[in-house]
């Protein structure tokens, strides 16, 4: 792991005798980053409240210390089936478990981060909220359950945390102590680019590289970063911003009899109801709460009906876009309603596919255009859309690098690593390999790949040939699913090679897996305990255990979605 980031180690302390007031605890459990950096920014708040605070990875916390805080604020979010993000697991087993110990002294206050349109929104941060309450916990505020577009309520929420704690956390302290640790709070080296502050990157190139009978468009995107100053490591994701095209937003507005000059506000901006349909919203999902809203503006019948079972609301918006549900279901909406019934837009995280050893200021991505016919239409993704399709070479993309320290290379150059990467699963490990290529690493390394075929979805297969021949890629294993008439996935190749799998990580390689959350990780990762049992002549406890130890000590890091 690279240098943990400036400020989440821990805040300033304040010299004994200034200040008497507790610890603020702010944890985290962050996959993607989200969840780390409202804490971050959370403890920003804090601590020109003057609060002492202390920002702190679940990955780096003893569940134990629990006992002896006072007062914790947790950030958590939840990914797939209702799943902790890895750094959380631990802690989050703990407070579930026999052991958990009561916690009569504890306040607390949970803010969850999910996607509403997965069936166990926030479910980790309902958990901890639950659990901490249950162990005698009390909560400072309610807990919030925030979504996509999280910005507004996170903000609002860290406002009423920091108000509720004031007389608590700063009655004790006295005034000089406040000024002082603000002046104190080391300002965290902030890049200068960020999410609500992207950088306008020009387009260089969008390459389709699976063939022209593949069932896939995956296309590889080189960004130019020049003169931004923006550096990023292998392993980190390049946020990027798109704007919808401009044919569906005329496909909305005309099955709304809408006609797009209406002024409307959005997030207190006023601008034409066009501009914020291209600009602003998110057309190209479909989320529960649009459904909602669109019902019950539209009075809607055939909505009103289907939102009565739950799954097959479901299956319902899985394969639709907004524009879909607006056309099954026609009926009156004004501009204003239409707007708030919508989702503010949220870039997408791209894992990066370079590294700056090697492309300098470039960065590429590895990108799956979503485009397919349905009910008669072109559907086309938001930001795969943009990026492969509507932007032109030499055009704009506004973008920001979005730090992932759950995925990074050994620190050392000298150790082995295994990596894992079907489809486009397979861009942080082209990071990786330049990465290790520009650092001479001694190292060995294996990459795991798959697509549907050979001849028509081997991504980036002449650079991995070339790295296979001057040796740094000591080995590659494939999985071409349609090849033959059985399908065939990585983790059968995984478990063909399970003594040489298990032989490696004796010797201390990491293990990594990117790619698809839902089936991949998974089936990945139950091969992965097999393959210790198995050759490890271990009970099936005991591997699981082998498992959990490797992800402590980051050896077994996920980057999945
Ligand atoms: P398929 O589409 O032929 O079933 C990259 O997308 C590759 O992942 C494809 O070859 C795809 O195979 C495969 N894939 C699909 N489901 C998978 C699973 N559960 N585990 C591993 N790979 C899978």
């Amino acid at each position: 792991i690279a240098g943990a980031p400036a400020g989440v180690a821990s805040a300033p302390s304040v010299p004994a005798g200034q200040s008497e007031a507790p610890t603020l605890t702010i944890l985290f459990g962050s996959q993607t980053g989200n969840a780390k950096g409202l804490a971050e920014s959370f403890q920003g708040k804090a601590e020109e409240a003057g609060f002492n605070s202390k920002l702190v990875s679940m990955a780096d916390y003893k569940p134990r210390q629990l006992k002896s805080e006072t007062h914790v604020v947790v950030f958590v979010s939840t990914h797939g089936e209702g799943d902790a993000p890895d750094d959380a697991i631990e802690l989050h087993e703990f407070l579930g478990g026999k052991k958990a110990p009561k916690l009569p002294n504890l306040k607390y206050a949970v803010l969850g981060l999910g996607d509403s349109s997965y069936e166990f929104f926030c479910q980790t941060g309902k958990d901890f909220d639950s659990r901490l309450s249950a162990l005698g916990g009390t909560a400072i505020i309610p807990r919030e359950d925030c979504d996509v577009d999280y910005d507004a309520q996170a903000e609002s929420f860290a406002d009423k945390l920091v108000a509720s704690l004031k007389d608590e956390l700063v009655a004790a302290a006295p005034a000089q102590a406040v000024a002082a640790q603000t002046g104190m709070a080391a300002q965290p080296d902030k890049p200068t680019y960020t999410k609500k502050a992207p950088f306008a990157a020009t387009l260089l190139e969008a390459q389709k590289i699976t063939g022209r009978d593949s069932v896939k468009d995956i296309q590889h995107i080189e960004i130019s970063l020049e003169e931004s100053g923006i550096t990023y490591q292998p392993g980190d994701a390049l946020g990027v911003w798109f704007a919808n095209s401009e044919a569906l937003v005329d496909e909305l507005l005309s099955l709304t009899k809408l006609e797009g000059t209406e002024e409307v506000s959005v997030a207190d901006t006023q601008m034409i109801l066009r501009e914020a349909l291209i600009n602003k919203l998110e057309l190209t999902l479909s989320y529960p709460n649009f459904i909602k809203a669109y019902q019950q503006a539209t009075k809607s019948d055939s909505l009103a009906e289907l939102m009565e079972d739950k799954a097959t609301l479901r299956t319902y918006m899985a394969d639709r876009q907004i524009v879909d549900i607006v056309r099954d279901h026609p009926g009156d909406i004004d501009a204003q309603t239409l707007v708030e019934a919508l989702r503010t837009l949220t870039p997408r995280l791209y894992s990066i596919a370079s590294s700056q050893s090697e492309v300098e200021d470039e960065v590429h991505l590895t990108v799956a255009h979503v485009d397919y016919e349905a009910f008669g239409v072109r559907h086309q993704g938001g930001a795969s859309g943009y990026l492969c399709d509507r932007l032109a070479e030499g055009g704009e993309v506004n973008v920001f690098v979005e730090k992932n320290d759950n995925f990074r290379l050994p620190e050392s150059p000298d150790t082995p690593v295994i990596m894992v990467g079907p489809g486009t699963g397979i861009a942080p490990f082209r990071a990786f390999m330049q990465e290790r290529d520009a650092q001479d690493a001694q190292g060995k390394n294996w990459l795991f790949f798959g697509n549907p075929h050979f001849t028509q979805d081997f991504l980036y297969q002449v650079e991995w040939q070339g790295y296979v021949k001057s040796g740094l890629l000591d080995k590659i294993t494939l999985a071409f699913s349609r090849d033959q008439k059985e399908k065939v996935y990585v983790q059968h190749r995984l478990l063909e090679h399970g003594a040489q799998v298990f032989e490696w990580l004796e010797q201390g390689a990491h293990f990594y897996v990117c790619g698809d959350a839902t089936y991949m990780a998974k089936d990945v990762e139950a091969a992965l305990i097999s393959i210790i049992q198995e050759h490890g002549g271990k009970s099936e406890q005991d591997a699981k255990a082998y498992l959990v130890a490797l992800r402590k000590a980051k050896r077994y890091q996920k980057d999945v979605y």
